[in-house]
């Protein structure tokens, strides 16, 4: 079957109620037949829910669907994106164990790769833009190789069949946080992807409403992260899974009109005065567009640009939207307009934050499902007034 009819058709078994939309299953335990029910479910002889931490039918709905369109084996839900990310970290790596990561990931993966790794005895290095210089990164304790594509908020791209081959050749674990693209743009496991996570907060809720996450893998490799994630707690809750389900069933509309919207604004700031430079891995301008066409279906749904003036214009600029909503979040219907370097990158310093290119000027727009002549009528408006 095709992406969206599994978006929209794969659900949980129907109840005696034969209800139409998929059910919800907001219960934290279930009940035993007798004692040797019990006994054998809590000493896994039988499959079957036990206590929602462990396993709830609409958080494994959400799973399922995502194991399917990942093109995976299977998924485990966690309570939100950034549980994902640890979880893929903390099930496969140990004290003296090297981890290679692209610089330009999210920052609090930045914050868990460079502060608490560490302290667990996890060494790691960033990967440099020259994928040349990767093998010289490599030791005999290497495990790992995590990256974000494309990056928050720079819009990175890293080539995935490089990477996949690179990985393979050296006998690591290819992990990747594919939030910015969605499985419908972009299905890391083709190019080898090993554990693929989500912050499914964004696009895959794409209205703002619950946090979630996801790691998609092997059968065998996301054994080891529900062993974690029913130990220690990271699991997502049924409410959550079942909004969170029901909100793929639209995921491919929704990308195909967020990716339509954000190349016409990329468009139209290209040719604005008061911008200095655009990010969007589908203009050609960007430096790595060949390789995104290669591997994404669409450009995805975040513009990036820097503004001339710099922080004080910048800041202008945030002061004078008003259709666009100066908000944390991204992927959602309505269009968001953020300033990395003082929000969500504000804990790296000025020179890491240089360093992934997040400059003081840049300014990300997550760009909504509202008519596009109204986004770019209230982001013109803005750049015009900031420009005064
Ligand atoms: C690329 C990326 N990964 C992970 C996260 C963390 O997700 P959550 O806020 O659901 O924990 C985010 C949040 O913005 C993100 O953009």
């Amino acid at each position: 079957m095709n992406f969206e009819t599994i978006a929209i058709r794969t659900q949980t078994d129907r109840t005696q109620h034969r209800e139409h939309s998929t059910p919800i299953f907001p219960t934290s335990s279930f009940v035993f037949e007798d004692a040797e029910q019990m006994r054998a479910l809590f000493a896994d002889e039988q499959e079957g829910n036990i206590y929602s931490r462990f396993t709830n039918p609409s958080v494994r709905e959400f799973e399922e669907k995502m194991a399917l369109l990942e093109g995976v084996e299977d998924a485990v839900a966690t309570a939100t994106g950034m549980a994902a990310v640890f979880a893929s970290f903390l099930a496969f790596l140990k004290s003296g164990d090297h981890l290679l990561a692209s610089k330009a990931v999210f920052g609090s993966s930045y914050t868990i790769i460079t502060q608490y790794l560490p302290k667990w005895g996890i060494s790691f290095d960033w990967l440099p833009t020259d994928t040349e210089k990767w093998q010289e990164l490599v030791k005999p304790n290497t495990k790992m190789l995590f990256l974000e594509t494309p990056s928050n908020p720079g819009l990175d791209v890293i080539d995935l069949a490089f990477t996949g081959q690179f990985c393979k050749h050296n006998s690591l674990i290819f992990n990747i946080d594919n939030c910015f693209a969605t499985p419908y743009l972009q299905q890391p496991a083709r190019f080898g992807a090993d554990l693929i996570s989500h912050s499914a907060t964004k696009w895959i809720d794409g209205q703002g409403r619950v946090l979630g996450g996801v790691v998609a893998g092997s059968k065998a490799m996301i054994a080891e992260v529900k062993k974690l994630c029913r130990s220690t707690g990271l699991s997502l809750s049924p409410f959550n899974a079942w909004v969170l389900s029901k909100s793929l069933e639209t995921l491919a509309v929704r990308m195909d009109r967020h990716c339509e919207n954000a190349l016409l604004l990329a468009q139209f700031l290209e040719k604005n005065e008061q911008v200095e430079r655009v990010i969007y891995p589908f203009l050609d301008s960007h430096p790595m567009y060949t390789i995104a066409r290669q591997q994404m279906k669409k450009g995805g749904g975040i513009v990036a640009f820097e503004i001339k003036g710099g922080l004080e214009q910048g800041r202008r600029f945030l002061n004078s939207v008003k259709l666009c909503s100066l908000s944390a979040n991204l992927g959602d219907t309505r269009s968001i307009v953020t300033h990395p370097a003082s929000t969500t990158h504000a804990k790296l310093t000025e020179q890491a934050r240089q360093d992934v290119g997040i400059t003081n000027s840049l300014v990300r727009v997550s760009v909504g499902l509202e008519h596009i002549d109204d986004i770019i009528n209230d982001i013109d408006n803005a750049l015009k007034t900031s420009a005064l």
